[in-house]
C-alpha cells in the first residue's frame, strides 16, 4: 500500500515534498509556506509537559486526577490533527513521585473506546500494574493505587488494550513518571525541572495527505514496526529549548511505536549517561551516541560551556533527523555538577539462580511469537516464585531488532551473546526492557521481590507495539513459596 504523505513544514521550514496532493489543504502550499516564513523561533520552544500537582488529600493520599481524551493538536502551522491526550491535547502531565509515598492515580476514559493505563517500569500489585486486565470501560475512572517501593528513575504511564496498545500511544496516549528518592535529592545533579532537568518524549510519526494519522499498518509494517518519516519530541517537531545553566540534565525516554534511536550531538559533542530504565548507573557513563528502542528511558547531562550563544542539535543519526535544538544563552548559570559515585545496585548473583527459562522470539506474516505462542489473555505462560532467582535467556531468531520488557521488577543484564563484555556500560544499572537485535540471545537475571498473588498478573513482551499487538506478549504470576 502506498500511502500519500502530508506536505509539512515546521518553524524551522524543513519542507518534505509529498507523493501526491489531492486535497484542498494540501495544494495551497504557499499559504503553509507564508506561515512558516512569519512564524518565529519562539513559536517552537519546547513544550514541558507541566508537573500535574496532587489534589489534597484525606489519609495522607496524593490524588493524581488523569482524564483521557480526544483531541486535536497543531503539529504543523495552522493545522490541527485529530489526537489522543491526558489532561491535553496530545501526551500527558508528568507525575512526580517520591519513595514512600501513597498514591492513587486516578485516570477517567472520556474516549469513545476502552483504554488500560499501565504504568511503565512502576514496582506495583498486578491489579494495580494496569495491564489488559484492567480496563478501563468508555465513561467509567479506574484508580492505580500504590506506595512508591523503589529506586529513583524515569518511567511512563501508557496504554495497554489487548491489541489497541499501538494505537492508543499513536494517538498520543504517553507521558513521564519522575520517581524520586533521598539519593536524587541529595546529588548535587540538576534537578529543576522545566529548567535544567527537562523531559523529552521521543516518537516518530507518519501523517497522511490531510494532515491526521492513519494508523492502518500492513502485515509488512507490522513486521517492521509502524515507523513515521517525521520525528517529534513532546509532540512537536524539531523544537527549540533555551538553555540557560551549563549543564542540562535530558531524561529520554523512546515512546515511540517501533522506532530504533540513535542518538547525537552536533558534532558527536559527548554526554554523560547517569540513569535507565530502574535506577541510575553507579557511575556516570561518557558517550557520544545512545541506542534507545522503544519504552527504553535514559537520562543524561550534557555540557554546555563550549556552545554559549550556538545551538546545539540533538539527532537520529541513523535517518538524520533532528529532534530537538538546545539554545544556549550568552550567559549560564553553573551549580550543578556530576557525582562520580551515583548509587549502589544489588546485583544478584548468577550462582543464587534456581531456575533458567528461554524464550524465542519468532514470527512470520504479521504474526508474532513467544515460544511458538501468541498472547492469549486466558494462559498463564510463566509461574515465578516470590524471591527466586532466576536467569531469563531470550534468542531473537528473526533478522529485525526486537526488545524484551517485563514488568513488575527490574532486572540485570548479563550477557549478550554468551559474552559478559558485550553488555554496553550504560545499560549496567536496572533495566526493564532491553534491545534483542537480529539473531542475538540476551541473558538477564530477574527476581519478583514482591506482590505475590495467584490471580494476578502481569506481562512479558517486546515493546515494539506493534509486535505486542500482533502476539508477542505473555504472561506471568508470581506465586508464594
Ligand atoms: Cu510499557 Cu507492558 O509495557
Ligand atoms: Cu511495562
Ligand atoms: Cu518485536
Amino acid at each position: 500500500m502506498k500511502r500519500r504523505r502530508f506536505i509539512k513544514i515546521s518553524a524551522l521550514s524543513s519542507l518534505y515534498l509529498s507523493t501526491g496532493c489531492s486535497t484542498e489543504k494540501n495544494t495551497d502550499t504557499s499559504s503553509l509556506l507564508t506561515a512558516a516564513a512569519s512564524s518565529t523561533a519562539n513559536a517552537n520552544q519546547l513544550f514541558i509537559p507541566p508537573l500535574l500537582d496532587p489534589a489534597p488529600d484525606q489519609d495522607g493520599v496524593k490524588q493524581f486526577d488523569l482524564t483521557i481524551q480526544a483531541s486535536t493538536h497543531s503539529f504543523f502551522e495552522d493545522f490541527e490533527t485529530e489526537t489522543y491526550g491526558i489532561n491535553g491535547s496530545y501526551l500527558g502531565p508528568t507525575l512526580r513521585l517520591e519513595l514512600g509515598d501513597k498514591v492513587s492515580i486516578n485516570y477517567t476514559n472520556q474516549l469513545n473506546e476502552v483504554t488500560t493505563m499501565h504504568g511503565h517500569g512502576m514496582h506495583v500489585p498486578a491489579n494495580m500494574d494496569g495491564g489488559p486486565h484492567q480496563e478501563i470501560e468508555v465513561g467509567t475512572a479506574w484508580s492505580a493505587q500504590y506506595t512508591v517501593k523503589q529506586k529513583a528513575c524515569t518511567n511512563w504511564y501508557h496504554p495497554h488494550k489487548m491489541g489497541q496498545t499501538a494505537e492508543q500511544v499513536y494517538k498520543g496516549l504517553a507521558g513521564m513518571i519522575i520517581l524520586e528518592d533521598a539519593e536524587t535529592l541529595f546529588h548535587p545533579l540538576p534537578k529543576t525541572y522545566g529548567v535544567d532537568d527537562i523531559p523529552l518524549i521521543l516518537q516518530d510519526r507518519f501523517f497522511d495527505e490531510n494532515g491526521q494519522f492513519d494508523y492502518s499498518p500492513t502485515h509488512m509494517e507490522v513486521m517492521r514496526g509502524y515507523k513515521g518519516d517525521t520525528f517529534i519530541a513532546n509532540g512537536q517537531i524539531e523544537p527549540i529549548f533555551t538553555a540557560t545553566t551549563t549543564l542540562l540534565r535530558i531524561r529520554l525516554l523512546n515512546a515511540s511505536n517501533a522506532g530504533v534511536y540513535n542518538l547525537s550531538f552536533t558534532d558527536n559533542h559527548p554526554f554523560t549517561q547517569i540513569a535507565g530504565d530502574n535506577s541510575f548507573l553507579e557511575r556516570p557513563v561518557e558517550m557520544t551516541s545512545l541506542l534507545l528502542t522503544p519504552g527504553e528511558r535514559a537520562e543524561i547531562i550534557v555540557d554546555l560551556s563550549t556552545f554559549i550563544g550556538e545551538t546545539i542539535t540533538l539527532t537520529e543519526i541513523t535517518e538524520n533527523k533532528a529532534f530537538l535544538h538546545i539554545q544556549v544563552a550568552e550567559s549560564l548559570s553553573n551549580n550543578t555538577s556530576i557525582p562520580s559515585e551515583l548509587t549502589i545496585l544489588n546485583r544478584w548473583s548468577e550462582s543464587d539462580a534456581v531456575q533458567t527459562r528461554h524464550f524465542v522470539l519468532s514470527g512470520q506474516q504479521g504474526q508474532l511469537y513467544i515460544n511458538n505462542k501468541q498472547m492469549d489473555m486466558q494462559r498463564i505462560d510463566e509461574r515465578l516464585t516470590l524471591n527466586q532467582i532466576e536467569l531469563w535467556e531470550i534468542e531473537n531468531q528473526m533478522v529485525m531488532d526486537h526488545n524484551f520488557h517485563i514488568h513488575a521488577s527490574h532486572f540485570l543484564v548479563l550477557s549478550r551473546n554468551g559474552n559478559p563484555a558485550e553488555v554496553q556500560e550504560n545499560i549496567k544499572g536496572y533495566k526493564d526492557t532491553v534491545h534483542i537485535p537480529p539473531s542475538e540471545t540476551v541473558r538477564i537475571i530477574v527476581k519478583m521481590s514482591d506482590y505475590a498473588d495467584p490471580d494476578g498478573k502481569y506481562m512479558f513482551h517486546c515493546h515494539f507495539l506493534e509486535h505486542e499487538d500482533a502476539g508477542m506478549m505473555g504472561q506471568f504470576i508470581v506465586e508464594e513459596t
